[in-house]
């Protein structure tokens, strides 16, 4: 069977289902095991190929995103194995782990408390590229034996803790960050089928208004911060007054854009 011709007729199927056609090479090249630019070197694919190809052209079809399918995304140059279980890493957290960073080494920070860490993307990224100690928290455990395999796979070492919030977590940190659930209960149903049918809804949730969260970390943040402490917030879509409002008893520092250009992280210091 002519490569060629499957890649076209899936990129067109694809096209009429509203689905972007770059998908179609996604899948190809996974079966076939190559990288997207070997794609145009090959002429002939196997029956066995085509058959893989069409089985996740119908998940892909069905709804669900590529990143799910594959049980892979690719967050600040890293592999992290991705499932039901946890949000698939989004590239505007990134900012977050570039801000967090660059305040670590200024300032010569020694902990990081990342709660809310789902597949421990923020954790990982942040434990690789900086002298820091790490824990990380989450209520789910089924995400945190993402994280744990994710830490495990990238070689990175990290201070695990099950906990909701703030309840098992003990010790002080020069820094925390977080994404925490923050959209608002009501809008979960108007959210991308792939969004709201492939990444966990306690994943999502912020409670009435999506600041639910943000009250708890404001609430016992403090407790868990050392002096000149910091504290990193991913923020939803017009978010920023909203929270800002909450987190009056700390110096606000600044508040980052994401790749949109809309307002994405917070910034406050102890
Ligand atoms: C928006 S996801 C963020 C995941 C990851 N940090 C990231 O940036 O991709 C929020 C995470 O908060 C966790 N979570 C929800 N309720 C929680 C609670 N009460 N205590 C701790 N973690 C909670 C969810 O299990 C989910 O993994």
């Amino acid at each position: 069977m002519k490569l060629n011709d499957v890649r076209k007729s899936l990129k067109t199927e694809f096209e009429n289902n509203n689905i972007d056609s770059i998908d179609a090479d996604f899948i190809i090249a996974e079966v076939l095991n190559v990288s997207h630019t070997e794609l145009n070197l090959i002429d002939e694919i196997s029956n066995s190929q085509f058959q893989s190809i069409q089985d996740f052209a119908k998940e892909r079809l069905q709804g669900k995103p590529i990143d799910k399918i594959f049980k892979k995304k690719y967050f600040y140059g890293l592999e992290f194995v991705v499932d039901e279980n946890v949000l698939t890493p989004r590239s505007d957290s990134e900012i977050l782990v570039e801000k967090a960073l660059k305040i670590i080494k200024e300032n010569n920070l020694k902990s990081v408390l990342d709660l809310c860490t789902g597949s421990g993307c923020l954790a990982i990224a942040v434990k690789k590229n900086a002298n820091v100690d790490v824990t990380a928290s989450d209520i789910s455990t089924k995400a945190l034996k993402i994280a744990k395999l994710n830490a495990k796979n990238l070689q990175a070492e990290i201070n695990f803790i099950h906990s909701d919030m703030f309840d098992k977590i003990e010790n002080k940190f020069d820094l925390i960050i977080s994404n925490p659930p923050y959209i608002a209960s009501d809008d979960i149903d108007e959210l991308d089928l792939e969004v709201k049918d492939h990444d966990p809804r306690i994943a999502l949730d912020g409670g009435e208004l999506g600041l639910k969260f943000y009250n708890i970390i404001h609430n016992n943040a403090k407790k868990h911060l050392n002096e000149n402490g910091y504290l990193i917030l991913e923020i939803g879509d017009e978010q920023k007054y909203l929270v800002t409002s909450l987190f009056t008893d700390f110096n606000f520092i600044e508040c980052v854009k994401d790749y949109g250009g809309n307002d994405r992280v917070l910034v406050f210091k102890n």
